[in-house]
């Protein structure tokens, strides 16, 4: 995907700290209202670009993984102060247990059953017995709705706006597909337009609770302010 490769220096523009906050508050509230004592340290799967560890980060001790080298520069410099490691949600191994672990959107990129079986029991191995986990997809099979939206921001002399185009090509498989046209405006002035095509995962509530189950998970669903459903999921006591 070349959003988190060679455009990642461009994700600020693409999607700013600032437009985290009051999801970042609300997934704050729902993990420390779900375990006592509340969470200390927290680990982040696929923590991209680090807009949500901006916010989290003065509540909690996050640990921040993520795939992709060029994005982990990009949280870097907006949280030096966080623990940064390279890996793959699906084997990732760490060799120690945080209070919490947190997937936001960063799980769509679990395209078969098998890869969202694989976070999911990364990120049970990586919780400790009493602790949670919040898994937060942007949707699932049952709220699916294909939808056009637009974003972007201005900073540093450049600007970015871009076109978010979704639909689902085979409703039979658990994938859908989003497109995306990127307009990157240089500090001259000068435009060029990227085209970027994800492949998302999309899986019905049940499969994700059978998941959650059958990794150890005790886990419950949250409708949460913006309509997603949303995943609980305590590791026993
Ligand atoms: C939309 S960005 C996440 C943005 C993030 N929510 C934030 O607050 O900045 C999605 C991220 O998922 C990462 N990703 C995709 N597949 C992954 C995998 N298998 N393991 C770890 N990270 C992955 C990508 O590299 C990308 O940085």
């Amino acid at each position: 995907m070349k959003l988190y490769d060679e455009l990642a220096e461009w994700w600020p523009l693409f999607s700013a700290p600032a437009d985290y906050e009051e999801e970042a508050a609300f997934f704050a509230r729902v993990l420390t209202d779900a375990s006592t004592p509340a969470p200390r340290t927290v680990l982040e799967l696929g923590s991209g670009g680090g807009n949500n560890a901006f916010h989290l980060k003065s509540k909690f001790e996050m640990t921040l993984v993520d795939l992709s080298p060029q994005m982990l520069a990009v949280s870097r410099a907006l949280n030096p102060e966080c623990e940064h490691r390279e890996g793959d949600m699906r084997t990732l191994n760490l060799g120690r247990a945080f209070d919490a672990v947190f997937v936001h959107d960063a799980i769509m990129y679990m395209t078969s059953v098998a890869d969202l079986d694989a976070a999911i029991r990364t990120a049970y191995q990586h919780c400790r017995a009493g602790g949670v986990a919040l898994f937060v997809p942007d949707c699932v099979k049952e709220n699916f709705v294909a939808k056009t939206r637009h974003g972007g921001h201005d900073g540093d002399g450049r600007s970015l706006r871009y076109l978010e185009w979704t639909f689902d090509p085979d409703p039979a498989d658990t994938t859908y597909r989003t497109d995306f046209a990127i307009v990157l405006r240089d500090r001259r002035g000068d435009t060029r337009i990227v085209h970027d095509s994800h492949i998302e995962g999309l899986f019905p509530r049940a499969e994700w609770m059978r998941l959650l189950r059958e990794a150890g998970f005790e886990p419950r669903t949250l409708t949460d302010h913006w309509g997603r459903e949303i995943f609980v999921a305590k590791s026993p006591g």
